[in-house]
């Protein structure tokens, strides 16, 4: 690795950069997690984190990473042999709908071109169609991490009510959550799947399931195998401040001052940034005259755009050349986009002139592969940047 100088540029999609107020908050001494001083951080956390999942609903907070908190989600609320709905709308959709075979679940799964989000109408038909209720879950991938694509979930949620039918609704928010207007109690949203590595500028190490008063009811039947990932006696211990067993004591420090960060800059304000810095990065792309993977300009990601790049161009040779020369990590293409995408991520503790840095580090780099592009992206993005 040749030697950088300066801080490197994480702009994949999550993990993403730790504010220095959080990583001095996680460097605090770890406490004793049965002491009164903890009981005071855990309730604290607890009261706080519901708001950025748009619930006034307990949120469960594992150590864990994102991939837990979906097993969570499928394990207290499904029995087995249940049969869920899916939708392959990317590399996240298609491992978690992978997940719930395993655990011994029937999966009903949708393709999609990968370009698009969840199709509502789609949803409407089969909800329709199934009226003898087989299916229990609905599970939606809100942003899907390899594609860009935001599923629009309140409109999911309106198929689901004019079908009449009662499956659950399970929403995975890794890569939204505290970065893209998302709300699990307007959009009767039944288990909230979330993890700490990306909008809520945390390392990775924990994961969330926001829980509706239907998903706990349904708990109290699901027959799944679970033990670690078991809602009830975390909710139990909860309501005094604690975990039934040790948890990420210094990790829920820098979420608390994560959480204080995101109150103080305002939740529709962190929505508005992410939207904004993904406009100005679409404007980038288009004076390059490449293409946002994302079709749909309804469902376009505020925290990530994937890049395509043209035919006879390797996008990972693209990613080490601009890794090799400028310090800066991008996204890879996964699963059946490999090489034929960059993902740039743009959320987390993010602002105009990291945006500028980055594109100038994409526009710099595309150049030096030899991909033929026209070298106005970065000043089309500036200008986005100065008009707003
Ligand atoms: C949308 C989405 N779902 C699930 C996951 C899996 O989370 P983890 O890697 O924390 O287990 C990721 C990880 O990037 C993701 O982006």
């Amino acid at each position: 690795m040749p030697l950088h100088t300066g801080r490197h540029f994480l702009q994949i999609p999550g993990p993403t950069n730790v504010p220095d107020r959080v990583l001095a908050a996680i460097a605090q001494p770890t406490i004793d997690h049965r002491g009164p001083e903890f009981a005071e951080l855990g309730r604290e956390v607890l009261a706080e984190l519901p708001e950025v999942f748009g619930t006034t609903q307990p949120v469960v907070v594992y150590p864990g990473s994102g991939t837990g908190a979906w097993e969570a989600a499928l394990v207290n609320t499904l029995s087995p042999g249940d049969t869920v709905l899916a939708f392959e709308t990317g590399h996240f959709a298609l491992l978690w709908k992978a997940m719930a075979s395993a655990l011994g679940l029937e999966v009903r799964s949708v393709p999609t071109d990968w370009r698009h989000g969840v199709d509502s109408e789609a949803v409407e038909s089969i909800l329709s169609e199934d009226t003898t209720h087989e299916i229990k879950a609905v599970c939606v991938v809100h942003n899907e991490t390899s594609t860009g694509v935001t599923s629009r979930v309140g409109d999911v949620r309106r198929a689901m009510d004019a079908a009449g039918h009662p499956a659950l609704l399970l929403v995975d928010t890794i890569s939204s959550l505290a970065s893209i207007d998302y709300r699990h109690d307007e959009w009767g949203v039944d288990v909230t799947v979330g993890g700490s590595q990306k909008g809520l500028m945390l390392p990775p190490g924990l994961g969330f399931n926001a829980v509706s008063d239907k998903a706990l009811a349904a708990s109290r039947d699901a027959s799944l195998p679970k033990s670690y990932w078991d809602w009830e006696p975390i909710l139990a211990a909860n309501l005094n401040g604690f975990w039934p067993y040790t948890p990420a004591t210094n990790l829920l420090y820098g979420l608390k001052t994560a959480l204080e960060m995101l109150k103080e800059e305002g939740l529709p304000q962190v929505f508005a940034r992410h939207q904004r810095h993904a406009a100005a990065t679409r404007a980038a792309v288009e004076a390059w005259g490449l293409e946002v993977l994302c079709a749909d300009e309804r469902e376009h990601s505020g925290s990530l755009t994937a890049v395509l790049v043209p035919e006879g161009v390797d996008a990972d040779e693209v990613r080490r050349v601009i890794l090799d020369r400028f310090d800066m990590s991008l996204g890879t293409g996964l699963g059946r986009l490999a090489g034929t995408v960059f993902r740039i991520g743009h959320l987390g503790h993010f602002n105009d002139l990291t945006l500028a840095g980055t594109l100038s580090g994409v526009q710099m780099g595309l150049q030096l592969a030899g991909v033929k592009i026209d070298p106005s992206g970065v000043a089309a993005a500036l200008t986005v940047l100065e008009q707003q």
